[in-house]
């Protein structure tokens, strides 16, 4: 049975990934700092699941957790360009330092490392992995720094995921197609900037499962680095706003001003990753419908008629 250990394990994208895991039958253990403060793993009994209190950015956190690990999902990051220009001290401590004493201390150990298409910065052709790198924002750039640290000494799969949306044991109600949907729900209004922009998208689910794919196809596809997405989901903002006007029967108003910090507007490929056999499988509208089920659950005023 192979022991897994996912760092920021008790994120969105990890807590989703960890209950997988444990359902494939895998030995799952979590490092994270909960820097959210987030309350998570309450409901898992399971004697495969292990959760440690720690930081990445801590050699005896990370070497305490590296014993009898088989594989390592690097997650544990400052996500985002808003909370990584909050704290940018923090931000190059946690994806650069971070990622240096991981990769420094796993020696052997394969890793996956959960990068993000924010490398790429503003591009104007179809982006594959080939294209130019350019990342803008300080969370590209530290991403990108982390990419360089990894691969330096091999074993390694690096994902460029596309903007995660749906529902996790862990929500982010900040990305944008969460975002969208709760504020359409909450005033019925959705005041849209950058309604052209080229964005791409994965679900949650997705996301996960292609991890779980890296981990059981590792030597097939190892030392790449690959986008991880579906061109379905490449699509413009104003589209995903009429998607959820479909569903809340919300107002759409375009407006001039606000821009993404990380440029992103352009077409991704995501022909690589799926030639060696992976595929998506939840559309933006399967997502859209769950996110509400999840939303109207939360919030029951969402649905009353005061
Ligand atoms: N969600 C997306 O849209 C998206 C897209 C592309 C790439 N990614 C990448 O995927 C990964 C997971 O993203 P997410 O959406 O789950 O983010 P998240 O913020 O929900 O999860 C990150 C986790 O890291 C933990 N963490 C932060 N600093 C830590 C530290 N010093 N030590 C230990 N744990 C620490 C946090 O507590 C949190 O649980 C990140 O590396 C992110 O860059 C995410």
């Amino acid at each position: 049975m192979k022991k897994i250990l996912i760092t920021g394990g008790a994120g969105f994208v990890g807590t989703k990934l960890v209950l997988l895991l444990l359902e494939k039958g895998y030995y799952v253990k979590v490092l994270d700092n909960l820097i959210h403060n987030q309350i998570v793993f309450s409901e898992i009994k399971d004697a495969r699941f292990e959760f440690i209190k720690g930081d990445i950015t801590k050699e005896e956190d990370v070497k305490n957790a590296l014993k009898d690990i088989d594989l390592i999902v690097h997650l544990a990051a400052i996500v985002g360009a808003p909370l990584c220009d909050k704290n940018p001290e923090l931000a190059i401590k946690t994806n650069i330092n971070g990622v240096e004493i991981i990769n420094r201390l796993r020696v052997n150990i394969p890793i996956i490392f959960a990068s993000t298409g924010s490398v790429y910065g503003k591009l104007n052709e179809l982006c594959t992995e080939e294209s130019p790198v350019n990342p803008l924002s300080l969370y590209g750039k530290t991403k990108y720094i982390g990419e360089q640290i990894i691969k330096k000494s091999g074993n390694y799969i690096i994902f460029r995921p596309a903007t995660a949306f749906g529902v996790s044991p862990k929500m982010r109600t900040d990305l944008l197609i969460n975002d969208l949907l709760l504020t359409a729900l909450k005033t019925k209004k959705l005041i849209i900037f950058e309604g052209n922009a080229k964005r791409t998208f994965i679900h949650v689910s997705d996301f996960a499962m292609a991890i779980v794919y890296a981990i059981e196809n590792f030597e097939k596809i190892k030392n790449k680095i690959y986008n991880l997405g579906n061109e379905k989901m490449n699509c413009l903002k104003k589209d995903i706003a009429k998607i959820i006007a479909k569903y809340t029967e919300c107002e759409i108003e375009i407006s001039r001003s606000g821009e993404d910090p990380d440029k992103r507007d352009y077409e991704v490929s995501y022909e690589k990753i799926r030639e060696t056999g992976f595929n998506t499988c939840m559309s933006i509208e399967d997502g859209i419908r769950e996110l509400i089920e999840y939303y109207y659950t939360l919030n029951k005023d969402l649905i009353s008629n005061k």
